[in-house]
């Protein structure tokens, strides 16, 4: 199968120029002006043209922060590694990080195994794993060097949160930190502070404070001010490159501009709903549940103080937490905030949104754009240039979007499997139109054209140390 891409505006985080390009199997073989297939060079015809005149042409999007089919606070996300890949790739996102979950007292590789067993010839679109450690001993270290050796999964996720379920102590996070640093790979973390979160919620339920809001009020700015320093310190201690999932305020990322004093390099990620929505959205009784998630939404002055951080180079990646729940499963916690599952769904939404709201409002450039949702999530993990770009020899995993479309995100249109959104009712401007997987036409004017099972599992390399 060869395509020939016609006339796109190619944007890459260091580039925007108008050319063609010719894919071959499941990589980019050649980009320049007016390439005809059956010219010198391209001694194959193409079976397909497409015309790209007007149409923004980008990388496959990548969302390194999603929780497919993930049991967790007693039931599961509703989306399946099928559902929520082919949503992905509606929305122009080609290849996701999920995480897998250890079970506290047993290995990593039987996590790994239960996971595979959902995930393998479900997804449609590409994914890899990252490796959640809630229970870290002399055991789960001696598996530590396989993941990265052998699993191609280089990254691993603690929680300084979550008490009693899946948060590890600072001992742990050292001891794991020195670890993952003698290998190669990196830390991930949620950065709120576990004990206090639990006090808070604790003290709430006992005073009858049951609504959403409570769920917001236990998580105030301190509790991830406090953690996200704590750990780029433990970072700084062992040397161990660290990313900061879903950083949401000013006094977290203030942590990270202090590391970066000290010359210390801290990834961030921030994810889209952080930008654009806001805590007053908890003021709406239980429809608040929609958005009960953790870290909670934070106050104007932290979507400003992200947008800068974007732009400064501070925070590198826009991703998700995709972690969807059914209205009935959200029910659960009707009675008691501390019962809701934590979780929105943003998968299909991500790459519009923030083009919508980021670059048609101009907070940020295109090729800024291209950066945070496509190329820095390749870099960090292990993908580059695999993935991420587009360059002569990557995967040909290739957005064609239309800038100037508009359209209405709603529930009763979006491809995730459930029955909200989070953004009823927003008014987005420019659509993904055309999507290519490793070559393969995966979405054609709102129709997916491939089936379960083309998702691959991409084996990640070492991670970055800087980007
Ligand atoms: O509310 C969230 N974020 N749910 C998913 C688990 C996590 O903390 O990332
Ligand atoms: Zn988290
Ligand atoms: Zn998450």
């Amino acid at each position: 199968m060869s395509v020939l891409i016609k006339n796109g505006r190619i944007i890459t985080p260091d580039a925007d120029y108008t050319a063609d390009i010719f894919i071959e199997g499941e990589t980019i073989s050649a980009i320049g002006k007016n390439l005809s297939a059956g010219q010198a060079g391209l001694n194959v015809k193409a079976n397909k043209e497409i015309d790209a005149s007007g149409m923004l042409v980008f990388p496959g999007g990548i969302d390194p922060h999603v929780h497919l089919d993930m049991p967790f606070m007693g039931t599961f996300s509703s989306d399946t590694h099928e559902t929520g890949t082919r949503a992905a790739l509606f929305g122009g996102t080609t290849t996701v990080i999920d995480f897998v979950l250890q079970t506290q007292g047993k290995s990593l590789q039987s996590a790994l195994d239960d996971w595979n067993s959902r995930a393998k010839g479900n997804a449609v679109g590409d994914y890899s794993f990252h490796m959640a450690v809630t229970d870290f001993n002399e055991n789960t270290k001696k598996e530590i060097k396989h993941f990265i050796e052998e699993e191609g999964i280089t990254s691993f996720k603690t929680f300084m949160a979550y008490k009693g379920a899946l948060m590890i102590d600072d001992r742990q996070m050292i001891g794991l930190m020195e670890e993952v640093k003698q290998h190669g790979g990196l830390i991930n973390v949620h950065a709120t502070n576990g004990d206090m979160i639990d006090y808070l919620v604790q003290k709430h339920r006992e005073e009858k404070k049951l609504s959403p809001l409570y769920h917001y009020l236990s998580q105030p700015e301190v509790t991830e001010a406090e953690a996200s320093e704590r750990f780029v310190d433990m970072g700084n201690y062992t040397g161990c490159p660290g990313y900061i999932v879903h950083l949401t305020c000013e006094g977290a990322l203030n942590a990270v501009r202090n590391a970066t004093k000290r010359n210390q390099h801290v990834f961030v990620e921030t994810c889209i709903q952080y930008l654009i929505l806001d805590a007053s959205l908890y003021e709406k009784d239980f429809e608040g549940a929609k958005w009960v998630m953790s870290p909670p939404l934070r106050e104007k002055k932290d979507q400003k103080t992200l947008w800068a951080g974007i732009n400064q180079g501070l925070v590198n990646v826009v991703a998700t937490d995709h972690c969807p729940f059914m209205w009935e499963q959200k029910l659960m916690g009707e009675k008691d905030f501390s019962k809701i599952p934590n979780g929105h769904p943003a998968i299909e939404n991500r790459m519009e949104l923030l083009y919508s709201e980021g670059v048609a409002k101009n907070k940020i450039t295109l090729n800024k754009y291209v950066e945070v949702a496509c190329t820095n999530p390749a870099k960090i993990f292990g993908m580059f240039p695999r993935k991420g770009t587009i360059a002569v020899g990557s995967d040909a995993d290739i957005v064609i979007f239309d800038p100037n479309k508009k359209h209405t995100i709603s529930a009763k249109t979006h491809h995730m499997n459930v029955d909200y959104s989070g953004y009823e009712g927003w008014e987005v401007t420019g659509k993904v139109k055309t999507v290519l997987l490793r070559g393969e036409i995966a979405i054609d004017n709102n129709e997916c054209k491939i089936e379960k099972g083309f998702g691959k599992f991409i084996k990640r390399n070492k991670v970055a140390q800087n980007i």
